[in-house]
């Protein structure tokens, strides 16, 4: 039951920050990076970005895309930072999602987390294990009400809070989210606006959002959710006052914000073919079309088990096709009636790993599918009991932080 919470404490005292050279699969270098540029024996540091230099096994050549890998051997070959299998039936004897999503050639696997969680220091252990988690995502102290409560009046202390976790355990962040229509604060939502004064008050907070965190971050999600499920645009603030042409300026004002951040547009109920998947690529066109800057396309992902779309791995590759990166950034796959399922069945939980498995099969499987990021790791702090009633249990690890079969269907997809 508290096997892992050792295992656990045993890896963090391997982390990078703890000794002179980076552990394999450690952060090496890049732009702010403050901790060590040497790796251990064994390995090489490899630039991957201007902001994100990796200590690689000095044989691997994990920059190449994916090809399913079943071998055995340990991914790191030598070094430190291997964790050794507790023998615990249940716990885990595999490397680590993280370990494993870079093994098979993809950038991160990461959590979202958010600032009140950071008093749990057992959570945090697992948080901050590199070996589990290689990107960290903020759920909501990135967001408008939290960065700009008052017109032109910024707080990044939350932000900065989640950021400098991960700075220190040297993984990356992904920004989240510029440009949504919710949790907006009320003179937003509340304003009068003509389109000229909601455009400068938009690019202002994208200007000073994306250029307070200039280098730091990986990616933005810039725009969050502009569609409805019919394939129409969500007639939001922005969208009423300035147009579809919010989109393209939010864009183009991250991009001066911060040159070196990949933007991306992040929607859900894209998973499989349908009008707002299809709307979602003609715009992706469009703007490519328009020279308008955008690098990803966020596939959030939260699912229920069961019900994975089966054409979840065909739209990863459509959307690769249109000259973007793809990333799964919010998944989760949760049980939809938890009164008469609970304690989970053998059966439910069985599923619950096939469905995982599934779904990061289908990353594993399209090269332009980078990351994978789950919106966060554990049952205790999952969003979904408390906005869908009677629903959840949709997180790799459950309530106790003791990982679930979820655990090791993530792995065999990575495999
Ligand atoms: C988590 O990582 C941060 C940043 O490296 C560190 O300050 C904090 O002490 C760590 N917490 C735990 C519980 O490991
Ligand atoms: C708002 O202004 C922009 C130019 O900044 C223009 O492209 C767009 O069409 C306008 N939107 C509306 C709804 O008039």
């Amino acid at each position: 039951m508290h096997g892992l919470a050792q295992f656990v404490a045993i890896a963090a005292f391997a982390a990078p920050a703890v000794f002179a050279q980076s552990a394999i699969w450690g952060q090496c270098g890049g732009e702010g990076w403050a901790g060590p540029t040497t790796c251990v024996s064994g390995s090489t540091c490899v630039e991957s970005n201007p902001y994100y230099s990796q200590c690689l096994p000095s044989t691997a050549t994990p920059t190449q895309p994916s090809e399913p890998s079943n071998s055995p051997s340990s991914p790191s070959g030598s070094g430190g930072g291997t964790p050794v299998s507790t023998g615990i039936v249940g716990q885990p004897t595999g490397p680590g999602l993280n370990l494993a999503a870079k093994k098979a050639g993809k950038k991160y696997f990461g959590s979202a987390t958010d600032n009140p969680e950071f008093t749990d220091a057992a959570y945090l252990k697992i948080l901050n294990d590199t070996n589990e988690f290689g990107q960290i995502t903020p759920g909501n102290s990135m967001k408008w009400d939290a960065t700009e409560p008052e017109q032109n009046t910024f707080t990044f202390s939350g932000g900065d809070q989640v950021l400098d976790l991960a700075e220190g355990n040297g993984q990356i962040v992904r920004g989240h989210n510029l440009v949504w229509y919710n949790q907006l604060p009320s003179w937003v939502t509340s304003g009068t606006w003509t389109n000229a004064t909601l455009t400068a008050a938009m690019k202002n907070h994208i200007t000073n959002v994306a250029g307070h965190y200039k280098g730091k971050v990986y990616c933005w999600d810039v725009v969050n959710e502009p569609f409805n499920d019919d394939g129409t645009y969500r007639t939001d603030v922005f969208y009423e006052n300035i147009g579809i042409e919010y989109i393209a300026i939010a864009l183009q004002t991250a991009r001066e914000a911060d040159p070196n951040a990949k933007l991306y547009i992040n929607e859900y109920n894209i998973e499989y073919a349908g009008a707002k998947a299809t709307s979602l690529v003609s715009l992706v066109q469009s703007l490519k079309a328009a020279n308008v800057p955008l690098d990803g396309i966020g596939v959030q992902g939260h699912l229920i088990v069961g019900e994975v779309p089966t054409d979840l791995e065909t739209q990863l590759a459509l959307y690769a096709s249109l000259g973007v990166e793809v990333a799964i950034t919010e998944l989760d796959i949760h049980v939809t009636d938890l009164p008469t399922t609970l304690p989970e069945t053998a059966a439910l939980l069985a599923q619950q790993q096939e469905d995982y498995q599934s779904v990061i099969t289908a990353c594993n499987n399209v090269p332009g599918c980078i990351g994978v990021t789950i919106w966060d790791y554990t049952d205790k702090y999952s969003w979904v009991p408390s906005t869908f009633s009677g629903q959840g249990d949709a997180c790799p690890w459950d309530a106790n932080l003791d990982i679930k079969p979820a655990y090791n269907g993530i792995l065999a997809g990575f495999a």
